[in-house]
């Protein structure tokens, strides 16, 4: 579907940026060119945003992923 029409940006094209750390509409903005002309597609992009933002199936951040692995070297550590 397209989310940005002045800037032919799907919401599949969102949820790809969000993957690689977009995190706000300006993210996507400066990524993508949502918003960036009309900016009628401001609100549905929003909601695009906060719906791949939510979703379960997303890897865990890099920070989070890092975080774990040496929680998990000090598991392995301590026995
Ligand atoms: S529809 Fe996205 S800027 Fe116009």
């Amino acid at each position: 579907m397209y989310v940005c029409v002045c800037n032919a940006v799907t919401e599949r094209q969102i949820d790809q940026a969000v993957r690689a750390g977009a995190t706000s509409l300006r993210h996507l903005r400066h990524q993508l060119g949502v918003s960036a002309e009309c900016g009628r597609c401001a609100r549905c992009a929003q909601d695009c945003l906060r719906a791949a933002l939510c979703e379960p199936s997303r890897p865990a951040p890099a920070v989070h992923a890092a975080h774990a692995g040496s929680s998990r070297s000090l598991a392995l550590e301590a026995s």
